[in-house]
């Protein structure tokens, strides 16, 4: 499912991004002696590589190309530079880490960790409920954890969420993300990609909305195609609010994701409501608890997979 990007000319809060990159003169695959293997995906600014050592090691990885082109006014190296900047500012067990950036000749490129394991979309089918909770209580961590330190990823969606060889999940592209300095916004960043976009993305006479109401109408999209074991659409979603839903699920299930889906993004859940209902439940309190959380709070949670940075009240 293809990601739509917002004019970015219509932005009105201005922000310096800050990455450390490499420059080299050469590009990436010769100067640290990798060989492309297989193209993994194809985004806005070029293909998503599986690479490996020429030496024959087993040292796979994978990169993120941004293609330099000389007639967009650098468009691909903004976004290039947001995109790292972005990275190279969070740190959680669930968020893509161990990021390299490197500025060659033809291109900008992100070295990262390959997860021979895909997507989560390649693992709706095997969902259990035990899994559908574990996966749960790890993306509302990484979702609490990025709007607590003001970002809000706007392309989440099960393409975007890598599965590690343990079994966990890692949210990844942040290549829409950005900075909210306060939780109302204009409409500078109608973006994500259409059926995981909030209802009020789509309402071209919605003039403000919280971008990070958006983040978690998205996570109801994902929640609920690990319920149905297959990636839902939007006519689901509507099947679901008129209570013939494609899954027969628990009902805290049920809850969650009315409560995520709602269309008013006033009442719909944000990440700490999630995080609180989710510590309430014994059976997922006591989940919380075997991945290291604390029982009664769902911020020692977070705290112990990130490095927490509460907002300010
Ligand atoms: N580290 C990785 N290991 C394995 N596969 C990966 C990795 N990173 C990305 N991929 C695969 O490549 C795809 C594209 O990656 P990513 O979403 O970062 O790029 P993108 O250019 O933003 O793509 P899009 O515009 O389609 O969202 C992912 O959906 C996933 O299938
Ligand atoms: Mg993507």
């Amino acid at each position: 499912m293809a990601t739509k990007e917002s004019d970015e000319n219509s932005t009105i809060v201005e922000i310096k991004w800050e990455a450390t990159v490499q420059c080299i003169s050469e590009d990436f695959y010769t100067l640290y002696g990798y060989v492309p293997v297989s193209i993994l995906g194809t985004g806005m600014t070029g293909d998503v590589m599986m690479v490996a050592p020429r030496d024959g090691s087993n040292n796979l990885k994978a990169v993120k190309t941004f293609i330099k082109k000389t007639q967009d006014g650098g468009k691909n190296e903004k976004r290039f530079i947001k995109e790292v900047s972005i990275l190279q500012s969070v740190k959680h067990k669930h968020i893509l880490g161990n990021t390299i950036a490197f500025d060659c000749p033809r291109e900008c490129v992100i070295v990262m960790p390959y997860f021979p394991e895909g997507t989560l979309k390649s693992h709706l089918e095997y969902m259990t409920n035990q899994l559908r909770d574990k996966y749960l209580i790890q993306l509302t961590s990484a979702i609490f954890y990025l709007h607590s330190r003001h970002v809000a990823h706007m392309d989440i969606k099960v393409d975007n969420i890598l599965v590690s060889d343990d079994g966990d999940l890692v949210l990844t592209d942040f290549g829409l993300s950005c900075m909210v300095p306060s939780t109302d916004m204009s409409d500078v960043h109608r973006c994500g990609t259409e059926n995981y976009m909030a209802p009020e993305l789509k309402d071209t006479t919605t003039q403000f909305f919280n971008l990070f109401k958006c983040d978690m109408y998205s996570l109801g999209v994902v929640l609920y195609s690990m319920l149905a074991s297959a990636e839902v659409d939007q006519s689901d979603v509507a099947i679901f609010f008129c209570y013939q839903s494609k899954v027969s699920t628990p009902d805290y299930h049920e809850y969650i994701l009315k409560n995520l889906l709602e269309r008013d993004p006033e009442k719909r859940w944000g990440s700490n409501d999630l995080g609180t209902y989710l510590s309430s439940l014994d059976h997922m309190a006591k989940m919380i608890k075997e991945q290291g959380g604390v029982r009664l709070n769902f911020v020692f949670l977070l705290s112990y997979f990130g490095d927490i940075c509460l907002p300010s009240l």
